[in-house]
Formats: structure tokens, C-alpha cells, sequence
């Protein structure tokens, strides 16, 4: 709740929080935003790249038609987000990870700023832009330590065909038990963030709703309402980065 305009946690939160055993935090672009990382909605725009829709760009479709521009639009973000730092928001979730038994990461994100932050297994629904797989062979490569070049395209070692980023395209499948681990865990905890999302993309979305219909206590944490605000036991309207260090 706010009281002028400052964010209090409520007397019930502050409660269960203390109790928690097991919690559940979904994240989203948000939670990234007070780092300079650009969200892809939210504050009425919506994330353009050479005059196309960013849900153009991260396309299945466009991943067939012209791979080289799929790559150019990923290594824009990886360049990006190298030079960029976690901010609080990633620490306090660090942090609750030693806190909480039983503590699950969930994110949307594929910047691997929460890793950098130091939290540990975290579910990434839609992958890692960090990573490249192999479009035939399925192996899985490490873009840290390759020098990553404009629209440079890379070739598999072990089977000589094309990689492709290992980011969940919109139109693609997500990663294979990623979402099912988020799901037993949303249906087995006492409480159950979400951070920084604009809830608009399935099944990500839903974790929220499965976790309330369990039982938990569901907290949304974001400036503005989302469609899961009403669905939430609490809709906390501020900046992860400000809202999560008070816990
Ligand atoms: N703290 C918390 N929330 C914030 C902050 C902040 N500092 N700044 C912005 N937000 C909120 C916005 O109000 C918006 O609701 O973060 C949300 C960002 O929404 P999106 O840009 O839609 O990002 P997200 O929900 O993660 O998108 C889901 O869609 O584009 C695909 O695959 C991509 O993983 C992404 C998925």
C-alpha cells in the first residue's frame, strides 16, 4: 500500500513473509529496468528494432527467414547488457534465496542479470542470451567466451550446422521441464511474488493464478496494474528496486 506516496509493507505480508517457508518470485523485464535494460511494453511503448516489432524480430518465423538479422537483434542486447550491473532488486532476491528453505526464481528474462547477482538455479522460461544452440544438434554453447561479432552467424563444431540463440522465440515451445518445475513449485508454496511483469504472456502468466489457487499468498510487485493485479491478494504499486530491499 502507499502512504505519501511511500510504499509500506502491510502488517499481513510483513507476517507471512517472516513465516515463509516456501515462496515462489516470478520476474519479469521489469525487474531488470532500474538497470538501463529496456522493458518490451509497459509506460504505453512498446520495444521496436529497425522499424520492426520486437515480437517480429524474436520470431520462429523470422528465425527461418533471415537468421542474420535475428542474430544482429540479440547481439544489440548482449552488448547491451554486458555493460550493464545488477541492480537492488536482483540482490534482495539473491538474498531471500539463502533466506527461504524452499525459495524458486522464476524468470522471463534471458539477461542473466539474477545469476549475476548470485542467485543460483534459476528457472529461465525463455532461455539465455548468453547461450547459443545448435539449430540441428541441439548442443548448447557458452557466447561469453565467443567474440561476438555484428550479424555474424554462428556454426556448430560438433555437427557444422548453423546456431541460433537460445531464447524462446515467440511462437516457440518453452525449454522442455522448465515450466512444469515452476508449476509443482507454485502449487506447494505459502507465498508467491510477481515482479516486473506486464502479465500478458502465457504460460508465464499463469504461475501467479496456479500458486493463489493453491492456497499461497500471491503479492504483485510493479509501478503500473496488470491484468493479475486484481488477482492478487496484494498489488504493491512501486519499483522492484525500491519495493524489495523493505522486505
Ligand atoms: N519495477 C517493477 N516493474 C517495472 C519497473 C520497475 N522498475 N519498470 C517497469 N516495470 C513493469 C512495467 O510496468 C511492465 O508491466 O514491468 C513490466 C514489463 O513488461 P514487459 O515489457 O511486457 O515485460 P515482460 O512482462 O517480462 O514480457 C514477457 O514477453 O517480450 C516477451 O519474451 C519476452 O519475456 C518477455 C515476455
Amino acid at each position: 500500500m502507499l502512504v505519501n506516496n511511500q510504499v509500506i509493507i502491510s502488517a499481513e505480508l510483513r507476517k507471512r513473509f517472516a513465516d515463509a517457508r516456501r515462496v515462489v518470485v516470478l520476474t519479469g523485464a521489469g525487474v531488470s529496468a532500474e538497470s538501463g535494460v529496456p522493458t518490451f511494453r509497459g509506460g504505453g511503448q512498446s520495444a521496436v528494432w529497425k522499424g520492426m516489432p520486437f515480437d517480429k524480430i524474436s520470431s520462429a518465423g523470422m528465425l527461418e527467414r533471415n537468421l542474420a538479422e535475428v542474430w544482429e537483434w540479440f547481439n544489440y542486447r548482449r552488448e547491451l547488457i554486458e555493460k550493464i550491473a545488477p541492480n537492488a532488486a536482483h540482490h534482495a532476491l539473491a538474498g531471500w534465496e539463502k533466506r527461504f528453505p524452499d525459495f524458486t526464481l522464476v524468470t522471463q528474462n534471458v539477461d542473466g542479470l539474477h545469476q549475476a547477482a548470485g542467485s543460483s538455479d534459476v528457472l529461465e522460461l525463455h532461455g539465455n542470451l548468453w547461450r547459443a544452440r545448435c539449430k540441428t544438434c541441439g548442443m548448447k554453447y557458452d557466447l561469453r567466451d565467443k567474440e561476438s561479432s555484428e550479424s555474424r552467424t554462428f556454426i556448430c563444431s560438433a555437427c557444422g550446422n548453423y546456431l541460433r540463440p537460445d531464447v524462446v522465440l515467440f511462437g516457440e515451445m518453452l525449454p522442455a521441464g522448465v515450466f512444469e518445475r515452476a508449476v509443482l513449485k507454485a502449487r506447494s508454496c505459502e507465498l508467491c511474488f510477481v515482479v516486473g511483469t506486464s502479465a500478458l504472456v502465457y504460460p508465464a502468466a499463469a504461475l501467479p493464478e496456479i500458486a493463489g489457487a493453491a492456497g499461497a499468498y500471491t503479492v504483485e510487485i510493479n509501478p503500473e496494474l496488470t491484468p493479475l493485479s486484481d488477482l492478487c491478494d496484494e498489488a504493491i504499486q512501486g519499483k522492484a528496486g525500491e519495493v524489495l530491499p523493505l522486505f
